[in-house]
């Protein structure tokens, strides 16, 4: 919470804002500095309430709220997934979220988190790929080419050094989409390549990411497709009933999860005995777990999303906003003079005084 002048305010980012803080900043250095605040939140694990996040669960999708504290941020998300959405003209996963202070539980910054969500995805997959991918690997293949898609392939050219790019969506039209996006910026390091389908795009790939909407267990990857040494980044299995793997995919693999308890009821190691190993991402950070154990291992990276990796997007997002003094305030929570006298504002006229004095 902040102070202008005598007022509390609750700041408010919105798709323009974090729009213009990425023109600013270069989508690059965003999503580094992303995967780094999510490293920095991620080594100090233990200080974090967890739990797996609450969904609601429908036909055609799910509304999940995800929060988290570490006794001085408490932050939550509201994050939808809808694969059905696209056809009627509609984005699959919207999202927003909040930052609250614990010491007087006040709100002090509300922001979209619709591309902060896409931006955080891609710089948490990068960041796990550093210690599960084989550090020579130069080409990844992209399944799923819808909103995520761009971000998942800027984060892995430019953060693990990806040379190759090998598209394919079973909507060719969405990889049109994002070979066009991609060859806007004029990257002349990044090769891209569509592909015919999921097997012509993983054959010879280092890394494998899937990143596909369909409200079901899709197999998108079977045991044949996958050579020794792959790292794969699941990155859409992530609700009950809905994944991207064969079964026999992660038995043969070093599988590697957020946080274990969402993990068993959303990866894709739902499908799996709940003993099935899984090593914690956390541990592998703080040094205490290896990543990769050898040039052969596949590993894979069962992502799902954690509510800590969104409070390190809203403190990333609120912190660069307001170095360059960019999004604005909202007038979320009244503040009488006298704290006791919530009931003023049912007066229209103070609480047009309030408003004016906020805005
Ligand atoms: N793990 C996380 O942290 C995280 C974060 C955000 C989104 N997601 C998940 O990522 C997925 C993608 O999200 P989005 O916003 O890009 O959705 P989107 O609907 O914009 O794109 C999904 C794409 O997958 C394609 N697709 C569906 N089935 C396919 C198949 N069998 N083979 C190839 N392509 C297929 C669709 O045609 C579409 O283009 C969703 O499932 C979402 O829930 C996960």
């Amino acid at each position: 919470m902040r102070r202008t002048g005598e007022i509390l305010v609750v700041d408010y980012i919105g798709v323009r804002t974090v729009s213009r803080l990425v023109a600013a900043m270069g989508l690059d250095l965003f999503i580094a500095g992303m995967a780094n605040e999510i490293e920095d939140d991620y080594a100090r694990w233990t200080q974090f309430d967890k739990s797996p996040r609450h969904a609601a669960h429908s036909v055609d999708g799910v509304i999940e709220l995800m929060p988290t504290s570490d006794g001085v941020a408490y932050s939550f998300k509201y994050v939808n997934g809808h694969p059905k959405n696209t056809a009627a003209g509609l984005l699959t996963v919207t999202a927003f979220g909040v930052l609250a202070d614990v010491a007087t539980g006040y709100p002090v910054l509300l922001s979209e988190l619709t591309l902060a969500t896409a931006i955080r995805t891609a710089a948490m997959s990068a960041l796990a790929a550093r210690w599960m991918a084989r550090p020579d690997g130069k080409t990844m293949a992209l399944i799923g080419n819808g909103a995520q898609g761009e971000f998942q392939a800027l984060a892995f050219h430019h953060l693990l050094g990806i040379r190759e790019l090998r598209l394919y969506d079973t909507d060719p039209a969405a990889s049109a989409k994002l070979e066009r996006n991609l060859r806007g910026l004029r990257l002349p390091q990044l090769r891209i390549v569509r592909c015919a389908d999921v097997l012509a795009a993983v054959r010879g790939a280092d890394i494998v990411t899937t990143v596909t909407a369909d409200k079901r267990n899709a197999i998108i990857l079977t045991p044949e497709m996958i050579e020794p040494g792959m790292h794969l980044n699941a990155v859409g299995g992530d609700c009950p009933g809905k994944t991207e793997l064969h079964a026999d995919v992660l038995r043969g693999a070093r599988v590697f999860v957020e946080f274990e308890p969402q993990t068993r009821i959303e990866g894709d190691i739902q499908q799996l005995p709940a003993d099935f190993p899984v090593v914690d991402l956390w541990k592998v950070l703080a040094g205490t777990e290896v990543g990769r154990q050898g040039d052969d291992q596949v590993t894979v990276f069962d992502s799902v999303g954690f509510a800590l990796e969104d409070y390190s997007t809203l403190r990333y997002v609120h912190v660069q906003a307001l170095r360059r003094g960019i999004g604005r305030e909202v007038d979320l929570v009244p503040r009488p003079e006298d704290p006791k006298d919530l009931f003023r504002y049912t007066r229209s006229g103070d609480a047009r005084s309030l408003i004016r004095r906020v805005a």
